[in-house]
């Protein structure tokens, strides 16, 4: 046939979600069939996700899931060219449900597999929705991650930059639990930042004017603890202007970081004819710094690329995407022996 369809599956943290893609000759992708399952719920009362239910919680949903896919595209197992499942990184419980039951289709109906990175899934996904050249940046900023990555093609990757503490999203979480938001931290310190005065603390903005590109964020997460434990009680309003102050320090912070990461683009490509940072992770949600990231494009001449919400966060179709770039490029699918990695 004229396209390649294929199944994707993705368990790495605590989203179960199954899709099916298809890539057409022109490079063009679509996604005839995607469902996501948060488990959300089953973790708040926690405050974090906890492996263990995570990992049960994937065993319970993914079948169904598949065939929900599955359902919504149209199509069969049989219909599908290829497998992709997410083989790390991520929580080893949900990753071994996910890759295990992608070997499991593969070896049934004879269909090669493909054990993708999930680095790899958010990376590519701009390829999906926009239909980007290489190369680009991604910074993708979630619960787990903080990396800028020069994206120079299919399977080509450097990374520019990571945090050396917390990811930006568990600062987020962090701060909101010092405040007693609820969890997940990042919506509520957002919104709780909309009516508060974002300049009545002045937070640390750690590694700004640094060189690398590297990112820290937990003195950020001390600075808040202490404001905090300064004022006696905490008013609403007095949360309000720490969330907005802390929002401030990341925007300020990532302007200059990811700053930096633009001019070296346009040193080492200097002849790039479309220039572009997507964004990807859950932390992308946020206006304020979508908005940050969007002035300091246009500033630089830099398209800004974010994709839909549901497509930033985790989900199987840019584990599937990613396995129709492999197959497109002509790279061998995995054995089915290849093992789940926690560490990727
Ligand atoms: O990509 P994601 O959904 O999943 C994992 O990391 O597993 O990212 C979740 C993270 C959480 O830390 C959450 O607090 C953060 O993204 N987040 C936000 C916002 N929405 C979600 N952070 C800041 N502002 C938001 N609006
Ligand atoms: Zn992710």
């Amino acid at each position: 046939s004229s396209h390649l369809t294929i199944l994707g599956i993705e368990t790495s943290c605590d989203e179960t979600a199954a899709a099916v893609v298809a890539r057409e000759v022109d490079g063009r992708g679509t996604i005839l069939g995607e469902v996501v399952l948060s488990q959300l719920d089953e973790h708040s009362a926690y405050g974090g996700v906890v492996p263990e239910i995570a990992a049960r919680a994937h065993v319970e949903a993914l079948d169904t899931l598949i065939g929900q896919a599955l359902a919504r595209a149209g199509k069969t197992l049989d219909d599908v060219d290829a497998i992709a499942a997410t083989s790390g990184p991520g929580l080893i419980g949900g990753l071994i449900v996910g890759l295990m039951t992608g070997k499991a289709i593969a070896r049934a109906k004879g269909k090669p597999l493909y054990a993708v990175n999930h680095l790899e899934g958010h990376a590519l996904t701009a390829r999906l929705t926009d239909g980007l050249p290489f190369p680009y940046l991604m910074l993708l900023v979630s619960g787990g991650h903080t990396q800028l990555v020069l994206v120079r093609g299919v399977g080509d990757y450097e990374r520019w930059g990571t945090t050396i503490d917390d990811a930006l999203g568990e600062a987020f979480d962090k701060t909101a639990k010092l405040l007693g938001l609820p969890y997940p931290g990042g919506p509520a310190v957002e919104k709780a930042a909309e009516t508060g005065n974002p300049d009545r603390f002045s937070f640390p903005r750690p590694l700004v004017g640094e060189k690398r590109l590297d990112f820290s964020f937990s003195g950020l997460k001390t600075a808040v603890r202490q404001a905090a434990q300064s004022i006696e009680p905490v008013t609403d309003q007095d949360i309000a202007d720490i969330c907005a102050s802390f929002q401030k320090a990341v925007a300020r912070t990532l302007k200059d970081r990811i700053g930096r990461g633009l001019e070296r683009f346009r040193q080492e490509f200097p002849t790039a004819a479309d220039p572009a940072l997507v964004v990807a992770g859950g932390v992308a949600a946020n206006k304020v710094l979508r908005s940050t990231l969007q002035e300091l494009c246009d500033r630089n001449r830099f398209r800004f690329v974010a994709p839909p919400l549901s497509l930033c966060t985790d989900n199987a179709a840019m584990i599937a995407w990613a396995g129709l770039e492999r197959m497109a490029v002509g790279l061998s699918p995995d054995d089915l022996t290849v093992a789940p990695r926690s560490r990727w």
